[in-house]
């Protein structure tokens, strides 16, 4: 059976774009493929993480995953930094890669910022660890948002190049999934911003975390215009926020943004937001209430993770052997 790796941040502030940008996509790939679900937590210390605050958002990330519908039975949850191999093949790739294929990365020119020179060393190789993530399953597929796509390339350039150094045929080149048209959530505030975790504001984004009240009152102080819904998909043009929320509504109820308009063209934004805060509240509360039952319980959570890694290990450990042999270890 073909094989999937997704891995997720445990940074926290686990929000609606998250949802349904990535959690609510990886849900749906368990009837088709065998899944290995990831809390890169080697990856979230690229920058600092307060470790208190780290071992919580661990955690909760797990809990959202299984809350959300991802079967930890059937497929596998762990968290990475009780997974060796990652590290380990990590470091063999970093000895693989070049120097100049890390430069190009867009991601660290962005994430580093203008002090490039005060970033980790971590921050710069994280695409030789991801490659490592993936690798080390032989994993054939691999989820990708548009941020991820760089990376997947240079994981499939440093699966060729440890093949032809090597003279093997031993990794594959893992292929990226796309997962039907990408949900991009905005931002409550600003249509031209992404919803997201390291936002200022708390009202920009729905929190996973959200209890009904305090969804109600962010929905409702939505931005949108003075305009009523208009009823075909162009009048959305040159409306961001109000094709957000259009866009989240439709996202919610498995509907298209058409059919959406087509019911409620023509209606004042007061109403639409009411109407949008029953669905978010409707889809949301029970995975809240899920993810708040789990975290009540580490013990339960920290068991699902540990069985997780053994069987990761399991998957990983006979690869590495054979790449070290390979290596010449
Ligand atoms: P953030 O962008 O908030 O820092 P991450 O980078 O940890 O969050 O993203 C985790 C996953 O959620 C990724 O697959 C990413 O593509 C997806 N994601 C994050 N923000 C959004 C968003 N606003 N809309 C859709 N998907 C998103
Ligand atoms: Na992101």
């Amino acid at each position: 059976m073909e094989r999937v790796f997704s891995g997720a941040q445990p940074t926290g502030n686990l929000h609606l774009g998250n949802y349904l940008g990535a959690i609510r996509n990886w849900v749906a790939l368990q009837k088709d493929f065998e899944c290995i679900f990831c809390v890169v937590d080697l990856h979230a210390i690229t920058v600092w993480q307060e470790p208190n605050e780290l071992r919580s958002n661990i955690r909760e990330l797990a809990a959202s995953m299984i809350a959300s519908g991802i079967d930890p039975e059937k497929h596998v949850l762990f968290n990475q930094s009780q997974v060796s191999a990652h590290a380990e093949l990590a470091w063999i790739f970093n000895c693989v890669a070049r120097i100049g294929w890390l430069n190009r990365m867009t991601q660290f020119k962005e994430k580093a910022g203008k002090n490039r020179e005060n970033a980790s060393l971590g921050l710069y190789a994280y695409p030789s660890l991801m490659a490592a993530d993936i690798l080390a399953y032989k994993a054939t597929h691999v989820p990708v948002g548009e941020d991820q796509k760089q990376h997947l390339e240079l994981t499939r350039d440093i699966a060729i190049k440890f093949n032809n150094d090597f003279g093997v045929e031993f990794f594959p080149q893992p292929d990226p999934l796309i997962l039907g048209p990408a949900t991009r959530v905005m931002s409550l505030r600003d249509g031209s911003k992404k919803m997201s975790k390291s936002d200022a504001s708390d009202m920009s984004r729905i929190n996973m975390t959200d209890d009904a009240d305090t969804l109600a009152k962010k929905i409702r102080k939505a931005k949108t215009d003075p305009e009523p819904l208009p009823s075909e998909a162009a009048g959305l043009e040159g409306r961001p926020e109000a094709k957000n929320l259009i866009t989240i509504y439709a996202a919610l109820t498995d509907a298209n943004v058409a059919d959406v308009l087509a019911e409620h063209g023509g209606t004042q934004f007061s109403g639409f937001k009411q109407a949008l805060t029953d669905v978010v509240v409707e889809k949301l509360a029970p995975i809240t209430e899920e993810m708040a039952r789990l975290k009540a319980d580490n013990t339960y959570i920290d068991a699902v993770l540990a069985k997780g890694a053994e069987r990761a290990d399991a998957i990983a450990q006979p690869i590495l052997k054979e790449v070290k042999e390979i290596v010449g270890f």
